[in-house]
C-alpha cells in the first residue's frame, strides 16, 4: 500500500507571513542515491533538480534570502572521488545556470572559506559574484567549504585584529560588530531552517544565526524535495508563535 502525501499549496501559505530568509540543510542524497542501487553522485545530481525546483518556489512566494548547504568543512573527511565529483557538480550548476540566474536577478554568493577552494572552483564562484552582485530579487547563499564554528573563529580574529592595530575598543565589540564579521553580514538571519532526510542536527550550520530561527525537519530525501515540502514547511512555519524570549502575544 502507498500512502499519498498530500502537499500544501501556494494559496495554503498566501495569507500568512512569507519568512524573509530560508536556510535548507540539503540531506539525503546519498541515501537517496543507495535506495536506487544507484553511485553517492548520482544522489548528488538529483538533488542540484530538487535545488531548482525550490530556488523557482523561493520567488514566487517571494522570500529574499535563500542559503543552501552545499558543502561543509567536515564533508572533506569523504572519499576523494566523491568529494571532487561535488566541487565538479558545483562547476557544472554555475556554467549551466548562472546567466539564467542572472536574469532572474539573483545575486549568487558563496559563504564558507574560500581559501580552501581549488583554484578553479574559486574562480567559479568568484565570477558568478562579480556578474551578479548587483542583483537583488533573491540574494542565493551557497555554503560552500563553510563550518559555522571556523565562521566565528574568523570573526574574532578580525575583531582581534582591529582591536590591535587600535582601529577599535574592545567594549566597542558587541553582536552588531561580531555579525558584520560573519559571511552573512548585512543579512537578516534565517527565520525558517529546513533540513531534509530527518537528521535531528545543525550539522555545524549557521551556528550564530539560527539562533532563533524556527527548525522544519522533513524525512524526505532532499532528490525528492519539491516545491510541496516547501510550502509545507511554510504552512508549518506560519502557525509558530515566536516568542524571541518574551510572551505570547
Ligand atoms: C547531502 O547529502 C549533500 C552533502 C552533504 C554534500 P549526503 O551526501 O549527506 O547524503 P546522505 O546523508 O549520505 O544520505
Ligand atoms: C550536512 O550534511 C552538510 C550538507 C548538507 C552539505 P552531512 O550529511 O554532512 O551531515 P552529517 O554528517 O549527517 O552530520
Ligand atoms: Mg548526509
Amino acid at each position: 500500500m502507498t500512502t499519498e502525501i498530500k502537499h500544501h499549496t501556494i494559496e495554503d501559505i498566501a495569507g500568512g507571513a512569507i519568512p524573509r530568509h530560508i536556510a535548507v540543510i540539503m540531506d539525503g542524497n546519498g541515501r537517496w542515491a543507495t535506495a536506487k542501487g544507484m553511485a553517492r553522485l548520482a544522489g548528488h545530481h538529483a538533488g542540484v533538480e530538487a535545488l531548482d525546483e525550490v530556488l523557482e518556489t523561493i520567488k514566487a512566494i517571494g522570500t529574499k534570502y535563500f542559503t543552501v548547504y552545499a558543502f561543509s568543512t567536515e564533508n572533506w573527511r569523504r572519499p576523494a572521488d566523491e568529494v571532487n565529483g561535488l566541487m565538479h557538480l558545483l562547476v557544472e550548476y554555475l556554467d549551466k545556470k548562472i546567466a539564467k540566474l542572472h536574469a532572474e536577478g539573483v545575486c549568487v554568493r558563496v559563504i564558507g572559506d574560500r581559501s580552501g577552494l581549488s583554484e578553479r572552483v574559486r574562480q567559479k564562484v568568484e565570477n558568478a559574484y562579480a556578474l551578479t552582485k548587483d542583483n537583488d530579487a533573491v540574494i542565493f547563499n551557497i555554503a560552500l567549504n563553510y563550518g559555522g564554528r571556523q565562521e566565528i573563529v574568523h570573526a574574532a580574529r578580525q575583531l582581534a585584529q582591529a582591536c590591535a592595530a587600535g582601529e577599535m575598543n574592545w567594549q566597542d565589540i558587541d553582536e552588531d560588530a561580531f555579525a558584520a564579521h560573519l559571511d552573512t553580514a548585512g543579512q537578516p538571519d534565517p527565520d525558517l531552517l529546513i533540513r531534509s532526510s530527518g537528521e535531528l542536527r545543525l550539522s555545524n550550520f549557521m551556528l550564530w544565526q539560527v539562533a532563533y530561527s524556527e527548525i522544519w525537519i522533513t524525512d524526505t530525501l532532499w532528490p525528492d524535495f519539491r516545491a510541496g515540502d516547501l510550502f509545507d514547511a511554510v504552512f508549518a512555519f506560519q502557525k509558530r508563535d515566536r516568542r524571541f524570549g518574551g510572551l505570547k502575544k
